[in-house]
């Protein structure tokens, strides 16, 4: 398994490539199966994640030829509507082929994506939504096994709670339901908007991505489409967290800051200088951290996905900051790791007191999530002495394009060691 090695104590200067969305080209990538012929994603980041979809889909039985930033997936009738353990397990986000399949081709049986590290990460509200549809659902062997004999009925769809995918695979199925789906109780997350987007191309009638509500007009038959993929608003804010961490100036080129309007107000708070310049965001630190109190929650709320990589940045504030994590059970395992640093974080339940102000030094650690490993990452860009070396960055490389890389070129001391590959489980 790859180890990155990081030495701290460098400002950072210089330029940032933003790459696409993976949480807007996964439910993007899955819509090709509503149609026959080529489709054409621009601007998909090279991640692990990825090529996983891609793989998928090909298991499925569409021809993928993935040279990102572009990827073309064609192939026509219809696949093999069945998503394995296998694969399914590397990525939950697969459980989206679901909707597409069951829409289309009226049978799917797609493995069970089970818990992960930091939930248990249930799929009930997709379940449900889909018997709105029509479908009959049953669990077996687990398995989820999909069918519906009859073409999906368009209808009134409540979710118990905002849900990303579960609103995703939903709108993908309604697109080609008959008649019209109303969806309440959606997620607001750009992702949504963006597939919306992608569907309407296709010849769907969607309208209220974004909001509580999206009206569907199912379509008899959807087309192929062109599309470039929204510039990744969690990627972005990791490298925001990660100068204001290390100090610095730098320039993020095409940053979606319109979709990250609360952190940049938190990092503001914190003495950070955000601004916007021409299609590019500028972030500054030059002068002492103050401590911020961060809850998070569903779109525009703070993300969850920006907890970890902010909790690093309140380890360097003069104070004690208060970091509330409201959407998964179990997303603070990168405070163990953290501590071994030499960082002072208090969890009680799903509230982490942070007692910044003390330094860090480097260590060995181990990234368990996506996002507890790009902490650790910018935890070893700030240690006063030592190196950090961060196992299992397969977590890291899910989504996340060589941040190594991406670090190097402005000034930070970081390197990949090549190890054998093992693919472990996942949480995205
Ligand atoms: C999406 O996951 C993202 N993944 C996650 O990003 C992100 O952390 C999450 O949304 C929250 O923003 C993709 O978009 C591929 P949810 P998703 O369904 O859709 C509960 C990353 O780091 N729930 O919005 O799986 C669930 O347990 C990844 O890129 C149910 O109870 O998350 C959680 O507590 C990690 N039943 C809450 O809802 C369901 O049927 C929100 O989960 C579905 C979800």
């Amino acid at each position: 398994m790859d180890v990155i090695r990081i030495r701290g104590g460098k400002r950072l200067h210089g330029v940032v490539p933003i790459s696409g969305a993976k949480n807007a080209a996964l439910p993007v990538l899955c819509a090709t199966l509503l149609s026959d012929g080529e489709s054409l994603l621009r601007n998909v980041p090279r991640l692990r994640d990825i090529e996983t979809t891609a793989a998928l889909l090909r298991f499925l039985g569409r021809n993928v030829e993935v040279d990102t930033p572009l990827v073309r997936v064609s192939g026509n009738g219809e696949p093999r509507p069945e998503a394995p353990y296998e694969l399914v397990k590397q990525m939950r986000a697969s459980i989206m082929v679901l909707g597409p399949l069951v829409a289309r081709y009226g049978r799917a049986k797609v493995s069970l994506p089970g818990g992960c590290q930091i939930g248990t990460r249930p799929v009930d509200q997709h379940l449900k939504g889909l018997e709105a549809l029509g479908a009959t659902i049953r669990i077996s062997r687990g398995y989820i096994v999909a069918e519906a004999p009859s073409r999906l009925r368009g209808n009134e769809i409540v979710f118990d709670l905002p849900t990303v995918t579960g609103t995703e695979n939903l709108m993908m199925a309604a697109a080609l339901a008959k008649g019209k789906s109303t969806l309440v109780n959606c997620a607001h997350e750009p992702e949504v908007e963006e597939l919306a987007l992608v569907l309407n191309k296709m010849g769907a009638r969607v309208n209220g991505a974004g909001t509580d509500v999206i009206q569907i007009e199912g379509a008899d038959e959807l087309a192929p489409f062109d599309h470039a993929i929204v510039s990744d608003r969690i990627e972005a804010g990791t490298y925001m967290v990660a100068v204001a961490a290390a100090g610095g100036d730098v320039l993020l080129e095409n940053a979606p800051l319109e979709h990250l309007e609360v952190l940049a107000v938190k990092l503001r708070a914190a003495g950070v200088e955000i601004s916007r310049e021409g299609t590019a965001v500028r972030v500054r630190r030059d002068k002492p951290l103050r401590p911020v109190d961060v809850t998070t929650a569903p779109h525009p709320g703070f993300p969850t996905d920006m907890q970890a990589q902010f909790m690093v940045l309140m380890c360097l504030a003069e104070g004690t900051s208060r970091i509330v994590e409201t959407i998964f059970e179990n997303r603070f395992m990168h405070v163990p790791e953290l501590g071994r640093m030499g960082a002072l974080i208090d969890v009680d339940g799903h509230t982490a007191h942070v007692h910044g102000g003390r330094p860090l030094s480097g260590a060995k650690v181990m990234a368990t999530d996506l996002r507890a490993s790009a902490s650790l990452v910018i935890a070893g860009l700030v240690t006063a002495e030592g190196e950090t070396d961060v196992q299992r960055v397969y977590h890291l490389d899910r989504g996340y394009d060589h941040m190594e890389r991406k670090l190097a070129a402005i000034g930070a001391d970081t390197q990949r060691i090549k190890g054998d590959e093992h693919i472990k489980g996942d949480e995205a």
